[in-house]
Parts: structure tokens; C-alpha cells; sequence
């Protein structure tokens, strides 16, 4: 059978990553997708470093929009990330009937509606493994593996940065600032951290990971998201002193209410598995009602387990696209039709365990007088540690973690123990998921 021709835009890391896997493993990937995959145009502004990923056979442009209008190609791969280009070289390979593969979290997780409507349109693929873990299957695991259960909550390590960086702070007592450095200089942060050391990388794959779980529209706009830039070493020491490790979830999870979608440094006990998933790697927790919880684990960049998802996508093209559209996968897993509108609750009404960690002044009554608030506001303690006051020292910490409550309860009850005279400045909240 003749090749299915793929036209590559952009050529960074990603990029060269699919050429060498491609090249590497044609065999393989021909006998599993029933024909060559073979990449037949490149479309970067660097036309130098593509013309030397892509060698004298492939026809090499800096203009993109030549290639998502190119007759002969059947598949565009969009590796050049961000929301303002990308989504008009989408939409205008998906006009121009192409299938698509993308590994643009952002794109997808902000204008991915539109993106999918455009593609139901016009009856093509718009497939995405890439954009949520790089290598770890989780998309087909959601998609395909699952689709027994009712899903009811994903919590996923999904951002290496951030977990290299909490890595570090808690196995070398290190504070954010200082790791963060480090991990510049290893190339693992990027010189403009902020997408992911704010949460924002996270909260785009959690966005894609709500939709394709419960069959709801992408809502990135409603995910609530906090980074991990001003957690604290002192809080990772005395987590780890209560059994935990402090981890940055991104978390999607349906209740009767509505669905919370959020992204925030949480503790999570030290005996689960996902926990103890240390450095740049990523892991996603799924919790369906039939199965019970799977864990997938894996590298959630970089330049081959990327390009795995991307072929792997490519695979899936090449097998279906002359499949009536109605008997493909549907994008987001659910039947267009059968799409629900299920709100998003605002980060107030999550129901979740709290640490609360506040500096006092060592005199009688103070925990008396915290405990109260707590028990007034129904917040049930689970544990509580007090350290000796240093020799000298008036004041001392106690942390304090509490069974589940709504949010804005322990907000209110947090806002009256900070009114009080022996609690010193703030209190200190994470929230801790079981898991
Ligand atoms: N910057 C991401 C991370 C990888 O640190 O995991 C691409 O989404």
C-alpha cells in the first residue's frame, strides 16, 4: 500500500525525536500500521536545523501554511506549541481535510472546542497523546482502556519540572529559589519557568484529562491553579515528618455538585506509589469505579518518549482514517452528542484534608483555643504536632492536619484562628489528598 505522508511543523526537540524513532523503527511501526508512515514535508523557521533532521528527500519550507495546504500530505504533525500560530495552522490543516497529530497541551486545553468542532466538520483526527505525559499512554488509557467505568477522579504528577524541583527541596532540604537555579543549569527548567513552575503546563493536561474522563467540554478558564513557587522547605520537612510528600497534583474529579479541576501543591501519604515518583518523571492515578486505581508511569518530556506518543498517534491515523467517521474513537472519548455541560465549582466548594501549619506563642490555652475554632467550624482533627519551644523561645509551630471539609469552611475557620492574638502572622494551608 502507498505511504501515508505526514508534513511536520516544527522541528525542535520533538521533532527530531520523531524522525529518529521513525527512522529507527520502520519496520515495526509499518507492520503495525499496515503501511509506511513516511514524513514527506517540514515546515520550521530554522530551515538549516531542519534540513539536517530531515535529510535531501524531504521538501523543507519556512512557510507552514504551504504544508497544511500541501495535496499530498495526509497527516500534519504540530509540534510548535503556544496558541497563536498553532491554532491557525490547525485549523487550517483541518480545512484543508488533513488529520492532525499535536502535542500543544495549551492549544488544546484553551481552544481545543474549537478545534474539535472545525475537525468533526470535516471528518478528521485531531489526535493528542502528546499533549498530556509525553510518553505514558494516558490519553488512550482514558479514551479506550477505561471506557467500562465511570471515571471518578484523576490526580496526576504531570509537570517534570515542578516535581524535579520538589525532588531536590525535600531530598537536599533546599529552598524553591535555589533548586530552581539548579535545575535551569540541568536543563530541566526553562529560562522563563513560569508555565510551569506557576501550574499553568499542569492545569492545561488536567484540562484535557477532565474533558476526556467525564465527557465535558474543555473549561481551562474555571481550573483553579496554584504553582509551587512559594512552598516552603519548612512544610516538605514536617509533611515528611507526618508521613508525607508533598507533590503537585493536578487533580479532576466529578461529585455530585459538579467537577473540581485544580492544580496545587498537595501532601499525599509517603506509602503511596505516586508518591515516591521523584524527579522529572510523571505518573497519573485513575480512579474508576469498575477497575478500582491504575497508576501510569513514565517520562513526561523529552525528545523520544514524546515522538513515542506522536507516532503512536500517527499509528492510530494510519489504521482508521479510511473508517467511516462514526466508528472512530470520538475526540474526548464521549459521543459528540452525549457531551455534558457539568459545571466546573469554584475552588471554594473542593471537599478535601487540610495541613495547617501556624507559628504560636508557647503559652497555656493557645491549642485550646485553635481546637475550638476548628471543632465550631465541624473540622475534625486527624493529627497534630507541637514541637518543644527552642531554649529561650517563646513561640513554637503546630501543624495540624485535618479530616475533609469544604474549602471555604477552612477558610473561615483559618481567617478566625489568624484573628487571634497567639497566632503569629499567617497560617500556612496545603491541602492533602488520600489518594
Ligand atoms: N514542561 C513540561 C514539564 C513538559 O516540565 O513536564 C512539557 O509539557
Amino acid at each position: 500500500m502507498k505511504p501515508i505522508n505526514v508534513g511536520l511543523l516544527g522541528i525542535g526537540t520533538v521533532g527530531g525525536g520523531v524522525f529518529a524513532v521513525l527512522k529507527r523503527n520502520a519496520d515495526e511501526i509499518t507492520r503495525r500500521a499496515g503501511r509506511e508512515i513516511r514524513i514527506t514535508a517540514v515546515a520550521d523557521k530554522d530551515i538549516e536545523r531542519a534540513r539536517r533532521h530531515a535529510g535531501g528527500t524531504v521538501k523543507v519550507t519556512d512557510d507552514a501554511f504551504s504544508v497544511t495546504r500541501d495535496s499530498d500530505i495526509d497527516i500534519v504533525v504540530e509540534l510548535i506549541g503556544g496558541t497563536a500560530v498553532a491554532k491557525d495552522l490547525v485549523l487550517s490543516a483541518i480545512e484543508n481535510g488533513k488529520h492532525v497529530v499535536t502535542a500543544n497541551k495549551a492549544l488544546l486545553a484553551v481552544h481545543g472546542n474549537e478545534i474539535f468542532a472545525a475537525a468533526r466538520r470535516r471528518d478528521v483526527m485531531v489526535a493528542f497523546e502528546a499533549a498530556v505525559a509525553g510518553g505514558i499512554p494516558i490519553i488512550k488509557a482514558l479514551r479506550e482502556g477505561l471506557s467500562a467505568n465511570r471515571i471518578e477522579w484523576v490526580a496526576g504528577i504531570i509537570n517534570g519540572t515542578t516535581n524535579f524541583i520538589l525532588s531536590e527541596m525535600r531530598s537536599k532540604g533546599l529552598a524553591f529559589g535555589e533548586v530552581l537555579k539548579e535545575a535551569q543549569r540541568l536543563g530541566y527548567a526553562e529560562a522563563d519557568p513560569t508555565f510551569d513552575i506557576e501550574g499553568v503546563d499542569a492545569a492545561h493536561k488536567a484540562t484535557i484529562m477532565s474533558a476526556i474522563a467525564f465527557g465535558i467540554p474543555m473549561q481551562f478558564d474555571k481550573a483553579h491553579i496554584e504553582g509551587i513557587s512559594k512552598l516552603e522547605s519548612v512544610d516538605i520537612a514536617y509533611a515528611e515528618q507526618l508521613g508525607y510528600r508533598i507533590k503537585l497534583l493536578g487533580i479532576a474529579r466529578k461529585r455530585q455538585e459538579g467537577i473540581e479541576l485544580r492544580v496545587h501543591p498537595a501532601l499525599v501519604p509517603a506509602s503511596r506509589l505516586i508518591a515516591n515518583v521523584e524527579g522529572a518523571m510523571n505518573a497519573v492515578l485513575v480512579q474508576g469505579d469498575a477497575v478500582g486505581a491504575t497508576l501510569y508511569y513514565g517520562k513526561g518530556a523529552g525528545a523520544e518518549p514524546t515522538a513515542s506518543a506522536v507516532i503512536a498517534d500517527l499509528v492510530d491515523i494510519t489504521r482508521l482514517h479510511t473508517a467511516d467517521p462514526e466508528h472512530r474513537v470520538p475526540h474526548l472519548a464521549f459521543q459528540p452528542d452525549q457531551m455534558r455541560d457539568v459545571p466546573v465549582l469554584p475552588i471554594g466548594e473542593t471537599l478535601t484534608s487540610y495541613y495547617l501549619r501556624m507559628r504560636v506563642l508557647d503559652q497555656p490555652g493557645v491549642l485550646a483555643d485553635i481546637t475550638r475554632i476548628l471543632a465550631d467550624s465541624q473540622i475534625s482533627i486527624d493529627a497534630m504536632v507541637q514541637h518543644e519551644a527552642d531554649e529561650g523561645e517563646s513561640q513554637t509551630d503546630i501543624i495540624l492536619l485535618t479530616h475533609q471539609t469544604i474549602e471555604k469552611n477552612a477558610d473561615a475557620a483559618i481567617a478566625r484562628i489568624e484573628s487571634l492574638d497567639s497566632v503569629l502572622g499567617k497560617v500556612t494551608r496545603l491541602r492533602l489528598e488520600e489518594l
